[in-house]
């Protein structure tokens, strides 16, 4: 095992960062969280008693969310909150900014700004799961800066990832045709797009395989893979930097850049945590260790 697969319990006196998803698929974010941020402790909840959120209704998401965001709050003392679920913000930031008195910040914007640096033709895809597509987050964010977006909904990923099932023939087919079908929307819609936003934080683990379906299928325009951790992890490192200087002298540092070298972690979820320990892993790009099981009621 070399250092980056060791997960170790660090010792960051920085701030704690909570990082929310409804599942593990938030650890691409939490990954890219420690490059910006190797000073911090993060502390990870994954409400995966209750993924997928991607299939249900405002109201329960924003209920499932606001949960989420007490326990990181209240129990685990986060002074800053990422919602590393594109869902959840999609349909529940406001919910869960007014759940908890300290910075929240979820995917949607920092996707959005990416997509429109990345494009030229400023005609973008999204794909996301039923309830981020319904609510078009991504279509309202990527319109106020200029950006048409098709969006589509790939209900099926979620579980291909969840099963392992990265590189697999069988996920290769549904990408395809999901895939396929934003693409036609588009030429209906006369649109040009060279940019494809992941709107699902799972998805950054299928963007080899995405990337090369995109490329075969795209005769005119080559088209560009954005996922949104990156730019997620650059807005929160930002704004962690801004709060804490405007409360210089607190207990709260920040390193603004570097190596995670001994990151500190800790992982909670709501079911399931052999296989998110097992599968965790693949989506942080280093153990997750011990993952505690929490009880957020029904
Ligand atoms: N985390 C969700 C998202 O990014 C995907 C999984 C789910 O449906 O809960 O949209």
């Amino acid at each position: 095992m070399n250092s980056r697969e060791e997960r170790t319990e660090g010792t960051g006196s920085g701030p704690v960062i909570g990082v929310f998803d409804s599942g593990f698929g938030g650890l691409t974010v939490l990954k890219a969280l420690l490059w910006r941020m190797p000073g911090a402790r993060f502390v990870f909840l994954g409400d995966t008693a209750r993924l997928p959120y991607g299939s249900k209704s405002r109201r329960t998401i924003a209920r499932y969310a606001a949960e989420s965001a007490r326990f990181l709050v209240n129990q685990q003392g986060a002074e800053f909150l990422v919602i590393a679920c594109n869902t959840a913000s999609a349909l529940a930031l406001d919910a869960i900014q007014e759940a908890v008195p300290i910075p929240v910040l979820g995917v949607i914007e920092p996707g959005a700004a990416a997509a429109a640096l990345a494009s030229k033709t400023k005609d973008v895809l999204v794909i996301a799961t039923e309830a981020t597509v319904a609510s078009h987050a991504y279509a309202a964010a990527c319109r106020t800066r200029g950006l048409r977006a098709v969006e589509k909904a790939c209900p099926l990923l979620v579980p291909l990832v969840e099963e392992g099932w990265i590189e697999h023939p069988v996920t290769a087919e549904v990408a395809r045709i999901y895939l396929n079908e934003v693409l036609e929307e588009a030429a209906a819609a006369r649109q040009s797009p060279d940019t494809l936003v992941l709107g699902c934080t799972h998805y950054p683990l299928l963007r080899g395989l995405l990337e090369r379906e995109i490329l075969e299928l795209s005769t005119s325009t080559a088209i560009r893979v954005i996922d949104s951790a990156e730019a997620t992890a650059e807005a929160a490192s930002q704004l962690v930097a801004e709060v804490s200087k405007a409360g210089a002298g607190s207990r709260t540092e920040l390193s603004a850049s570097g190596s995670p070298g001994n990151p500190s972690i800790h992982c909670f979820a709501t079911d399931s945590v052999e296989k998110f320990e097992r599968l965790g892993s693949r989506f942080l790009g280093l153990q997750v260790g011990k993952v505690e099981l929490v009880d957020l009621g029904g």
